[in-house]
């Protein structure tokens, strides 16, 4: 299991596209800032350098391409994690996580399929830890909703020991 880190990345996401054939099963890429991070349906995902977990993990055995079972168990885990942090959230279809009207997560699952083949599944999660400014968007964070700063690399490695458990 391999974890690369970036300071600033396009997309950690399009890091493991372009690169998934000599990268193990299981690497897992996080960045503090990304310059053109993407949200479903092409949307742009915008964090603040350095204040949230921005992740992407690379499946390329078949066995773990059941990306359904794969997002809920996801979801599930965030939620678990929110909850710690006495935050109640939701899961709003198909991808997002809201604590009340307010986005705090959101998953973003890619594949590429070659004569009926999929090749990869890409995972990748951005969650709002503790950046508390954000425009017009109705999103929120971990330290908005509780008023603590927390240490974002202890929190992702933490985060990624309990990811690789779900895939
Ligand atoms: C969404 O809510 O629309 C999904 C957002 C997914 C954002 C994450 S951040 C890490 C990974 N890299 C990207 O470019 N996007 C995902």
């Amino acid at each position: 299991m391999k974890h690369i880190h970036f300071d600033i990345i396009d997309s950690t996401n399009k890091y493991l596209k372009e690169n998934y054939k000599t990268l193990e099963h299981l690497t897992i890429v996080t960045a503090n800032y990304q310059t053109h991070g993407r949200g479903q349906f092409d949307r742009i995902w915008d964090s603040n350098q350095g204040e949230n977990l921005i992740c992407s993990i690379l499946l390329k055995e078949k066995s773990s391409f059941d990306s359904i079972k794969t997002k809920l168990n996801i979801v599930k885990y965030i939620k678990s994690i929110l909850q710690t942090y006495n935050i109640q959230s939701s899961f709003k279809i198909p991808n997002d996580i809201y604590v009340k009207e307010r986005k705090i997560a959101g998953i973003l699952i890619e594949s590429e399929v070659i004569q009926d083949d999929i090749q990869y599944v890409v995972i990748g999660i951005g969650l709002n830890v503790n950046q508390r400014i954000f425009g017009n968007y109705p999103a929120t964070s971990i330290a908005s909703e509780t008023t603590k700063e927390i240490d974002l690399v202890q929190f992702t490695n933490k985060f990624i020991q309990g990811l690789y458990k779900l895939v």
